[in-house]
């Protein structure tokens, strides 16, 4: 073998391992190593004393994702690496909510069976645990919570570039359909003052949102509505936003989202969806790893432009333009057809 062949060899062994890693990561975020380790290096001893853990254990988990940059071990002691400190609740930009929900043993164990739905084209989600990925967490509410956080860690590091690109200045009400817990909808309402809000999700989900939009200084500016989309949608708002909503279903249902959002605003209202839009070619693409997540849990997917202004068309608008943020999320603009 070349070195250039051993090379291509090693990386595709990596890749072929790469869950080690993941749930690796998950368990240090569960755990809070990097919160343990704020204010410098600790013995694996104490880090085991605070977590409850294993010492030795432990020290095989931090030596490993040492190996991967991820924490780093110098004279008996652990220390953060600019890779680990992501893993701070508290950081600007924090992974850690994200990797806490990732790892979780129903959230990874349909990706085992992930060859079923390229077989079948269907989701494992409903088949392996009897229902939906909702009803599943409706019924389970600390797996709620801990979705719920990773939705509001995704959209607190996207919403700056968000609120940036678009002028939502000119909205004078802005539904989010399917907002979580509002943590993008307190953005763009801090940033433009004469908008009003409402958030709209599963009861469940809302019932959490109020110290999210407490803590933004919005919550006089937003009405929280619990329903289902597939029933009914807030009318008589200026626009809507949908942020990682329609890319969890089908198109058919993707499209009765949309309808429900068409029938909801008047003839000058705005459709925002704030998706990825998966890009043609062979470069670096998160949204095509995403995509395969969506199928196995939800029977979702990440659509290109061309499948955005499909959909539109099938729910009654028009795609007037696909604005990026310089984030994943780009921000896809219809108006009624
Ligand atoms: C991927 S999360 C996105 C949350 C939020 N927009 C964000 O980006 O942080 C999808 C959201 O859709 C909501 N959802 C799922 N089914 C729903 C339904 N039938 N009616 C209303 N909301 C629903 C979930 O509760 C969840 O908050």
């Amino acid at each position: 073998m070349t070195a250039s062949e051993q090379s291509s060899r090693d990386t595709l062994w990596r890749m072929a391992n790469a869950y080690q890693v993941s749930q690796a990561i998950h368990v240090a975020a569960t755990l809070g190593i990097a919160d343990l380790l704020w204010d410098g290096p600790r013995s694996v001893d104490e880090l085991a004393a605070a977590t409850g853990s294993r010492a030795t254990a432990l020290y095989r988990l931090l030596r490993a994702l040492a190996s991967v940059g991820v924490f780093a071990e110098a004279d008996g002691r652990f220390s953060q690496t600019s890779l680990s400190e992501y893993l701070r609740t508290d950081a600007p930009g924090s992974v850690r909510a994200w990797a806490m929900y990732m790892g979780r043993p129903y959230v990874w164990s349909p990706w085992a069976y992930l060859g079923d739905s390229v077989r079948t084209g269907e989701p494992v989600f409903p088949a392996l645990h009897g229902t939906s990925a909702w009803d599943y967490r409706a019924a389970h509410p600390e797996e709620g919570a801990i979705f719920d956080a990773a939705m509001t860690g995704l959209s607190a590091a996207a919403a700056a570039a968000v609120v940036r690109s678009y002028d939502f200045s000119r909205i004078r009400v802005l539904v989010d359909v399917g907002g979580g817990q509002g943590e993008l909808l307190a953005a763009i309402l801090a940033a433009n003052p004469a908008v009003r809000g409402i958030l709209f999700d599963q009861p469940h989900v809302v019932a959490g949102a109020g110290s999210v939009l407490e803590r933004a200084g919005v919550a006089d500016r937003c009405e929280v509505v619990g329903g289902s989309f597939f029933e009914a949608v807030p009318g008589g708002a200026d626009a809507y936003l949908l942020k990682s909503v329609v890319h969890d279903w089908d198109d058919a249902r993707a499209v009765e989202i949309l309808r429900g959002c068409r029938e909801a605003m008047s003839d000058t209202g705005r459709l925002l969806l704030v998706e990825g839009v998966i890009q043609p070619g062979n470069e670096p693409d998160r949204m095509k790893l995403v995509d395969l997540h969506m199928l196995v849990m939800h029977g979702g997917q990440e659509r290109t432009a061309e499948d955005f202004q499909r959909l539109y068309a099938e729910a009654g608008f028009r795609l007037t333009g696909i604005i990026p943020t310089g984030s994943p999320s780009n921000i896809v603009e219809g108006v009624p057809a």
